[in-house]
């Protein structure tokens, strides 16, 4: 029997249903694989609790834990009656560490997790990430260092969901590489959100009315600039761009932000309200890409060689990227082998449940590596 040994970080939509998974498998992957998953820490930005019970956490406490945070409840706020000690997310997961070696799930957002991801490294655990930032810091950083020289084949850092949720991407590339391929090119329409936006305003609907849309049905993040921004398809880019081996660095992307630049600063609402000054622009590359036989795309172009690009460019109809509607993702994949016949791998690029897959078969896989 394998121990797989967990600290989880980061407890929102994707670590809660990660957890709700957990709980759902674990008895088949124990009976069948041979895997049994210990749950020891649980941390939010609140702070964090460790568990040193021989089988650590069991199903009801992870399930009472889950309800908690759906509830609005965090670490910091969770009821005496858990009988929980609460700590520090470092204290929570050193207390760990004497179980390890320790898998560090990082379903949270933001680098801040990097610290945690790197001590974790150093003590010979692994390192599971649907979180891009920690991948996208720059390359001088000690923790992107560790995390990106454990990314090969067998390394201790997996991170398929950071670029298309649960779809194959990194997977893909990874076993192309290892099969002594070489990946010269991987052009992908990486955002639901801007894939759904743009899709509306092929249709003729204004950008402004597109974006307003979008949010309404929760494709967009609460202030949908993080999205328009460009900067969430920049940092996919940037981990798919390390992932073939281009060493590349966030500022050296070329970043199309589709906010004007006086409304970066400006409340949600105003930005909102001020956002049709830029429809008859849009409307009109849009009418533009029509007229070739094309339609506009957010799309990310990763080359060897080539400036790494993210922003809206005219695709062919005639294309598989060009013929995707909606808010699914697609990722074209270009190498020695597949050259005149790329690869494509499309589906939905987020969603809890997908991602949540991601990153338990991430988890999985390492944990078996792990035991090696
Ligand atoms: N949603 C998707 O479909 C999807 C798909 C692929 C990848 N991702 C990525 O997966 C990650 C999680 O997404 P989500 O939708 O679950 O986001 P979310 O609901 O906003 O959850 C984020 C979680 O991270 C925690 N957190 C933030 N900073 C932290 C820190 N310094 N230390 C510990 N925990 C911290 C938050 O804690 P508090 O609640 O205490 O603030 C919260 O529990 C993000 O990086 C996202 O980009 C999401």
């Amino acid at each position: 029997m394998t121990d797989i040994v967990l600290a989880q970080i980061g407890v929102g939509l994707i670590g809660q249903t990660v957890i709700e998974q957990v709980i759902e498998q674990r008895a088949r992957w124990e009976r069948d694989f041979g895997l049994r998953v210990i749950y020891r820490a649980l941390i939010d930005a609140s702070g964090g609790v460790a568990c040193d019970e021989k089988n650590g956490y069991s199903n009801d406490e992870l399930a009472a834990f889950v309800a908690h945070r759906r509830s609005g409840g965090r670490v910091a706020t969770l009821p005496e009656e858990f009988g929980w000690t609460k700590r520090t997310a470092a204290e929570a997961l050193t207390l760990t560490q004497p179980f390890g070696p320790v898998i560090a799930i990082d379903t949270a957002a933001g680098s801040t997790t990097a610290e945690l991801l790197g001590s974790n490294l150093s003590n010979g655990g692994g390192a599971v990430l649907s979180n891009k930032a920690p991948l996208a810091l720059p390359s001088s950083d000690p923790v992107a260092q560790l995390l990106w020289s454990e990314s090969g084949f067998n390394g201790r850092t997996r991170y398929e969901t950071t670029c298309g949720a649960g779809l194959p991407v990194i997977s893909t590339v990874r076993s192309l590489l290892a099969s002594g391929d070489d990946v010269t090119e991987v052009v992908g329409a990486l955002s639901g959100t801007l894939g759904a936006i743009f899709t509306d305003v092929d249709a003729g609907k204004p950008f402004s009315q597109a974006v307003v849309d979008a949010k309404a049905a929760g494709f967009t993040e609460p202030d949908p600039r993080d999205d328009l921004s460009g900067l969430d398809v920049a940092r996919k880019a940037l981990i798919l761009a390390r992932n073939i081996g281009i060493p590349v660095e966030l500022d050296q992307i070329e970043i199309e932000n589709l906010v004007p630049d006086h409304l970066r600063e400006t409340g949600v609402d105003d930005f909102l309200n001020s956002i049709d000054e830029v429809d008859a622009a849009i409307a009109q590359r849009a009418d533009a890409a029509r007229g070739k036989g094309a339609r506009l795309k957010y799309v990310a172009t990763v080359s060897a060689g080539m400036p790494i690009a993210v922003g809206l460019r005219e695709i062919p109809l005639d294309t598989v990227l060009g013929s995707l509607t909606g808010p699914e993702n697609i990722i074209t994949i270009r190498s020695k082998r597949y050259a005149a016949n790329p690869i494509n791998i499309t589906g939905p690029g987020a969603g809890a449940a997908v991602t949540a897959a991601g990153v338990v078969a991430d988890t999985l896989e390492l944990a078996t590596t792990l035991s090696e």
